[in-house]
């Protein structure tokens, strides 16, 4: 893969030419090009769509469900299983506002400790008001989710999985195909947390089968301020409307409120018009360079990672045959963010800390949480370079030689 040729697609390599950015598991740089087509919605139009009766209005909205069909088109759905959400957070939230729909007394809800707080908090902080038991999927001895596990805490009561695709503290991809299918067997829900595998490789919806399935712009070189929420047109109409306003209703009176049909029934008040259009941007690129080709590049880059951070001494790799480009380790008994300034210094950016994936620190044991570097498609192998000099200068200083 040529990462010079891709890297010109980036400002920020322009503006930022010190700095090694593996931090993109938090947050992905933006494309040039997302930003300005968003900008252009910005400069030449602004106005609101689905509301006014001129003709720019009608671009605009024309430019916006255009945007929908890219993103249903690019997880293989249909426009109308396709809402925009300001986040994949909004998007898991949305769902499990309706948990009541899906489990109540003595019903289980299954889920894993590798879980972002926004998948699983949504749930865990609705179980005893609602009655449903959360339960766990036995992690094996790598911390990875397996069919076999899965197989052991199913059962008849379980009326949701809530899972993460690709966790983002270890990169696992979950084996979410047959997952669904048992979940199925049983009549219970699938709702994917999918922030860290739409970046990384192709999703077929249809072919996961899954029920609902969440993701952020600003992850897959989009902007912030963009999720989407997939779900199956017939669980998406079993949800209970999220928010009430302008332009989701199709008729109001005094005594009724007639809602819109799916999708827009879920998109509330002016929703965020340039950032959809820029997120369409960021996907054709995605989909224009090929998984095939950027996996490999980042599979190659992790395992240089992994293998030089394992020749390090009093370095511990949480996830050495982790899938996604996704490193997680720490200096043994240096806590993460006091580890971090050393990398700080060297211009090397990566997350440090629980990575909002508060349960799974307790199973890893590390209290602090991790260091994290994230790998994407613009990384090269100079950007390892630096996270492994900067990784010996802070085992040096922290005199773990
Ligand atoms: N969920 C993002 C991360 O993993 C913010 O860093």
């Amino acid at each position: 893969m040529n990462v010079t040729k891709v890297r010109k697609h980036f400002a920020f390599y322009k503006h930022n030419k010190n700095l090694y950015y593996l931090d993109s598991a938090a947050s992905a740089l933006k494309l040039d090009i997302a930003i300005d087509k968003m900008t252009d919605y910005y400069h030449k139009s602004g106005v609101n769509i689905h509301r006014g009766n001129y003709e720019l209005a009608f671009f605009t909205t024309e430019e916006y469900e255009k945007a929908r069909e890219v993103v249903a088109k690019f997880i293989n759905a249909d426009a109308k299983e396709i809402i925009f959400t300001k986040g994949a957070t909004q998007a898991l939230n949305l769902v499990a506002n309706s948990a009541s729909v899906f489990a109540g007394s003595n019903d289980e809800v299954i889920t894993t400790e590798q879980e972002h707080n926004s998948s699983i908090l949504p749930w865990l902080h609705q179980a005893d008001t609602l009655g449903y038991k959360p339960v766990y999927i036995p992690l094996n001895n790598e911390y990875r989710v397996t069919v076999e596990n899965f197989k052991k805490v199913l059962n008849k009561n379980t009326k949701v999985v809530v899972i993460n695709h690709v966790s983002n503290v270890l990169g696992y991809i979950n084996p979410i195909k047959e997952i669904t299918k048992l979940a199925h067997e049983v009549g219970a829900v699938v709702i994917l947390d999918a922030a860290q595998s739409v970046p990384y490789m192709k999703i077929d919806v249809k072919d996961l089968d899954i029920d609902f399935l969440a993701f952020s712009g600003h992850k897959i070189f989009g902007p912030t301020g963009i999720g989407v929420l997939y779900g199956k047109k017939e669980q998406l109409l079993k949800l209970n409307v999220y928010e009430v306003g302008g332009e989701m209703v199709a008729k109001a009176t005094k005594d009724q409120i007639i809602f819109q049909d799916i999708p827009y029934r879920f998109e509330a008040g002016t929703p965020p018009i340039g950032e959809a259009i820029g997120l369409a941007e960021a996907i054709k690129y995605v989909d224009k360079l090929g998984f095939d080709k950027t996996t490999k590049h980042i599979e190659k880059l992790r395992q240089m990672a992994v293998k030089g951070l394992q020749e390090i001494k009093g370095i511990t790799v949480y996830n050495p045959n982790g899938d996604a480009g996704i490193v997680s380790f720490n200096l043994n008994g240096v806590h993460p963010h006091d580890a971090s300034s050393v990398y700080d210094e060297l211009g090397v950016c990566l997350r440090s800390g629980h990575h909002c994936a508060s349960i799974l620190t307790e199973t890893l044991d590390a209290p602090g949480g991790t260091l994290r570097a994230s790998i994407s498609i613009y990384n090269d192998e100079k950007d390892i370079e630096k996270l492994l000099e900067a990784t010996k200068k802070a085992s040096e200083f922290f005199g773990r030689y």
